[in-house]
């Protein structure tokens, strides 16, 4: 058995940060990963990082901005840490080693981004997660953390309530391994892929939240799904939304900018809910271009395009077969970001004695029913710190305890059952109508109808699930297994999203109700809590915390 103090779950900006704090107060520590970290898919994180680092600027300003692009679900005593602590840690990034795109006196370059009242974006071109990744990965090893990358963990093993380890698989020769450990970090990503148009990568599969809801931890906010407006046409690639504070334009079929009917004022730049909405409701009333909008980035001219939006030109180019600099861009809506997650405090406390969650799969909630761009890197960098801090304290003040007996044999009889399926249902069947029932049911627009039918559609993929076979019998790199594994933790995912969806008769940030089309915050300002109660999962309400902001309209 293999013993550590702490085991980070998860090896993108989230997980890594974590570890390196708790690498410094001097745990030993380990960070499990389905993939190598740097293929995590932080890396694919585009647009930048919000601070207020400007003397013209405030972090207050900023506070603001994210609890109105929040649509005032957001808990402000969590805004307020995430962006009182911004400046402080980019200029820590900067000391390990990150690299930032310049403004002309040599300070670090900020760009407006949607929903921002200031140019507060900090970036590297259009690369800002490929740099900052690779920046924590040095600092890793630099710290000497342990990691077993490409391992998929299956099980936490939890007994009497605390925190005993986990079990994990090792891809390469299909061993079961059991770790030892005093506490977990999941930092496990998003859940993107639970539906079929998606920036986001082919790992990006609610596993942290399968694991949660099995050690008996809650989920929050699960409806809130955030949809970029700027997806590429087919393949759901990331356009950053820094196209669009470099200045980029939406236009529809006849050219025209049809912001200016959505958001007059801040017209590309309104919020991401508002923009998306807007693509989508200029798709379905016809002004379209084969399903998508274009954006425009011809105006910004080739040396601007190169040196800021290299890489979104190029995967244009390689994707689409379009050059942003002599063409426009087919966009579309498409899933990119989870608000909803595994509630914590701002230390990434889970409510499970030992296990902590930071990241995307984490619920805080500093996001509410709406996350601003250049947020989410943000959170992981600073809550992956703080809850990688609380974690390592935790494991310094415990004792060892017993790792239980049976619990590896469960795990192993479970697989076997799995070896030994004959003909059953297949993963990858499951998962495409899992995507397509999610895009179709509980996508950007939402009613009771389609949400009911959403539920039952599940409840049958759950049925066929628990017959799904595994035709593929060898032992190393089997990723039909894993996949099973990971369509485990999708199923739970999109029941807890579509439940909650179909629970919040109101229409608030992402959440878009065609049947309640208001926002009501005399019923529904509050956020909707999920626990796993037998084979079922149920729904409670929490308060929200409101400090410095009460709710207001919310306009742009
Ligand atoms: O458009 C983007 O670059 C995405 C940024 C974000 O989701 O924070």
């Amino acid at each position: 058995m293999l013993t550590h103090d702490l085991v980070i779950i998860g090896a993108g900006l989230a997980g890594m940060r974590a570890a390196i704090e708790a690498a410094r107060a001097g745990v030993n520590v380990a960070v499990v990963s389905k993939v190598y970290p740097v293929r995590s898919h932080s890396v694919a994180a585009q647009g930048g990082i919000n601070a207020a680092m400007s003397v013209d600027d405030a972090w207050e300003r900023h506070a603001f901005d994210t609890v109105k692009g929040s649509d005032y679900l957001a808990d402000q005593d969590a805004v307020e840490v995430l962006c009182r602590e911004a400046s402080r840690d980019i200029i820590e990034l900067e000391a390990f080693g990150a690299i930032f795109s310049r403004d002309s006196s040599g300070a670090i370059a900020q760009r407006p981004f949607g929903g921002a009242g200031f140019p507060r974006t900090c970036y590297l071109a259009d690369r800002t997660g490929h740099a900052l990744l690779h920046v924590m990965y040095e600092q890793l090893i630099k710290h000497g953390v342990v990691i077993y990358d490409e391992w998929h963990v299956v099980e936490l093993v939890v007994d009497n309530g605390a925190m005993r380890g986990l079990i994990a698989i090792e891809y390469a020769t299909g061993k079961l391994h059991r770790i030892a450990a005093k506490a977990v970090v999941l930092a496990t990503g998003g859940y993107g892929r639970v539906f079929s148009a998606t920036t986001n990568a082919l790992t990006s599969t609610g596993d942290g939240l399968r694991l949660a809801l099995e050690a008996g931890a809650e989920l929050m906010d699960m409806e809130f799904v955030q949809f970029h407006p700027t997806t590429l046409k087919n393949t759901g690639i990331l356009m950053t939304e820094g196209a669009r504070g470099e200045g980029g334009y939406l236009l529809n079929a006849v050219g025209e900018r049809f912001m200016a009917r959505y958001a007059p004022k801040a017209m590309e730049l309104a919020s991401r809910d508002v923009v998306s909405r807007a693509a989508r409701t200029e798709i379905e009333e016809g002004r379209g271009v084969d399903g998508c909008v274009l954006l425009d980035l011809r105006h910004l001219g080739e040396a601007r395009i190169k040196e800021r939006l290299p890489q979104i030109r190029d995967l244009a180019m390689k994707f689409a077969g379009v050059d942003p600099i002599k063409e426009r861009v087919p966009v579309r809506p498409g899933a990119h970001y989870s608000m909803g997650g595994v509630k914590t405090d701002v230390d990434g406390r889970t409510g499970i004695d030992g296990l902590f969650a930071a990241g995307e799969c984490a619920c805080i909630s500093v996001h509410g029913a709406n996350r601003l761009g250049g947020n989410s890197l943000l959170d992981a960098i600073v809550f992956g710190r703080r809850a990688g801090a609380t974690a390592a304290d935790f494991a310094l003040s415990s004792l060892p305890a017993q790792f239980p007996e049976g619990a590896l044999r469960d795990v192993a009889r479970d697989l076997a059952r799995l070896y030994n399926s004959g003909d059953g249902d297949s993963a990858r069947v499951i998962r495409g109508a899992l995507g397509a029932l999610m895009e179709e049911s509980c996508g950007i627009f939402r009613d009771r109808d389609r949400l009911a039918a959403c539920m039952s559609g599940i409840s049958e993929l759950k049925d066929r699930f628990g017959r799904v076979g595994l035709s593929d019998k060898t032992d190393g790199f089997n990723m039909e297994l894993l996949s099973i594994i990971e369509l485990g933790g999708m199923l739970d995912a999109a029941e807890a999203i579509a439940m909650s969806a179909l629970n919040r008769e109101e229409s608030r940030g992402a959440h878009s109700r065609t049947d309640f089309p208001a926002r009501n915050d005399k019923d529904w300002l509050k956020h909707t809590v999920v626990h796993r109660s037998g084979k079922g999962l149920k729904i409670r309400m929490t308060d929200v915390d409101v400090t410095r902001f009460k709710p207001a309209e919310r306009s742009y």
